[in-house]
């Protein structure tokens, strides 16, 4: 915990699950969690408000998609952009602009005149959530120390999570009343407040030294997480960033950094094609088949389900990540994830050959909402927050941000590309093959997490890079691989 890497030894000062209570590490948890609120609020509340919109603005199923689409299509840009921004004007910055970027949106958004400004403005709102996805775990990663870092990275998976908690009670309050501009309105409130708290932080001490910056990295860092070898610490930071100075995208693709890259591109990709956003789109159509026949019921099992579970069972892993690491969670979410879906598909199955009459639910409908929650709570257990948080530390110091900033647009290229062909792909081979097609990729990236992903608990960014050098010298020597065993 953070009095270990602070090297504070026997204060009676009360720790919390980040460790001891030090203001200016509270206030990067603060940060984090109003970049990932943004996401999280976005992401949940146009399911509830789309229906309203359409009707108000004549929209056609094309301009509803659009309207939809849009705000990935902006965040894989913003993601993309991110990088070079975080790199050049610093990770504070970039939070800064994300937050402009998404409050202006929000509000476009909410006071437009019609369909163009409202599909230019989700852009603009997926652009800053986009620039936010990327600079948020970023500044976390930089800020947090070793110990506790699983902790930090990952309470902006907790954020996406109650944003879209949020979102889900905000569209169920204000559905009666069709308010649709005060839903997407309500965006503006985690901007504003991301904008002011980002402005009133300091930036990480990697970026400082990165630019040159020794005197603030220097107060950063004694004013975040302290100790007694500050220097020590920051001359670790120096050497790490002195293999080489001003890096550009190629040095991004460059063949030894490429196994990073291929790692995080992979990890990205799999959060999204092991059907997430697919099952948390689908989740009132498993309701209404597991029997909640009214739309309020289906709601009500939406929020409790969907929501609470995701925000509890992400509560549960950033309180693991660091004590048991960040593999044995990925390999207990997969299988719980594997496991749920498999039932979903079977119960699936059933249903399309004895179809719920009304009158309640069904075994096979219980069967299929419980297994909804142990896919949901799996997920949150593991992809959700594990994802987030290994893809900002497995870069070197030069190029994290720009590496982060690819992988992290492959994760919105992947959300878009399900998010797109999803329903198609059920329609042709049918909701039991759809849901095995995800078990099937569950099962793949097991396999994969098993032998490619390495295991940063409890590493320093700068180690987490020597034992990618260790790994490549154990590779050229064979049959000696560093992360056999995690
Ligand atoms: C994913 C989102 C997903 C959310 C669900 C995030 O980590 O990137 O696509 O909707 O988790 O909690």
């Amino acid at each position: 915990m953070a009095a270990t890497a602070a090297g504070s030894v026997g204060q009676a000062t009360p720790r919390l699950i980040f460790g001891r209570f030090r203001f200016w590490l509270f206030m990067v948890g603060v940060v984090v969690i109003l970049t990932g609120l943004l996401f999280g609020y976005d992401q949940g509340v146009i399911s509830g408000a789309l229906g309203f919109i359409a009707k108000d603005l004549h929209l056609g199923t094309t301009l509803q998609e659009v309207v939809t689409s849009w705000v990935t299509l902006g965040a894989l840009v913003g993601a993309l952009l991110a990088g070079g921004l975080a790199d050049r004007l610093g990770r504070q910055k970039a939070m800064v602009i994300g937050g402009v970027l998404f409050a202006v949106g929000a509000l476009g958004e909410s006071l437009t005149p019609g369909t163009w400004i409202l599909v230019l403005s989700r852009f603009v709102v997926g652009f800053g959530v986009g620039v936010a996805s990327v600079a948020g775990p970023l500044y976390a990663a930089e800020m947090a120390p070793s110990s506790t870092r699983g902790r930090y990275v990952s309470s902006y998976q907790l954020a996406v999570t109650i944003g879209i908690l949020l979102a889900d009670i905000s569209d169920a309050l204000l559905s009666s009343s069709g308010r649709w501009r005060v839903m997407l309105g309500f965006s503006i409130v985690p901007g504003v407040l991301l904008v002011l708290v980002a402005l009133a932080m300091p930036d990480t001490p990697r970026w400082y030294m990165r630019v040159g910056r020794r005197a603030d990295a220097k107060a950063c860092l004694a004013k975040t997480i302290g100790g007694p070898d500050v220097d020590g610490r920051l001359d670790t930071i120096q050497s790490e960033l002195s293999a080489s100075k001003d890096v550009g995208w190629k040095d991004v693709f460059d063949p030894e950094l490429r196994r990073a890259l291929w790692v995080g591109i992979g990890l990205a990709v799999f959060q999204q094609v092991t059907g997430i956003n697919a099952v948390i789109y689908y989740s009132d159509k498993i309701f209404k088949l597991a029997g909640f026949t009214t739309p309020h019921g289906q709601t009500v099992a939406t929020i409790v389900s969907v929501g609470v579970v995701n925000v509890l069972a992400t509560l549960i892993a950033i309180a693991f990540i660091d004590k048991f690491g960040r593999k044995p969670l990925l390999y207990a979410g997969l299988i719980g994830m594997t496991v749920a879906l498999v039932a979903i598909a079977g119960a699936f199955a059933i249903l399309d050959r004895h179809p719920t009459t009304g009158g309640g639910p069904s075994i096979t409908g219980i069967v299929t909402l419980v297994a909804m929650v142990v896919y949901i709570a799996s997920f949150a257990l593991s992809l959700g927050p594990v994802v987030w948080t290994l893809i900002s530390e497995i870069f070197p110091n030069r190029i994290r941000g720009k590496a982060m900033a690819v992988a992290t647009a492959f994760n919105w290229l992947a959300a878009f590309i399900v998010s797109a062909s999803f329903l198609s792909i059920m329609n042709a081979i049918g909701e039991p093959a759809t849901f095995l097609l995800f078990a099937v990729l569950c099962v793949i990236a097991f396999f994969w997490v098993r032998v490619k992903v390495p295991e940063t608990k409890g590493k320093s960014l700068e180690q987490i890079q020597a034992a990618w050098a260790e790994h490549d010298k154990a590779r050229r020597a064979p049959r000696k691989p560093v992360y056999a065993s995690d």
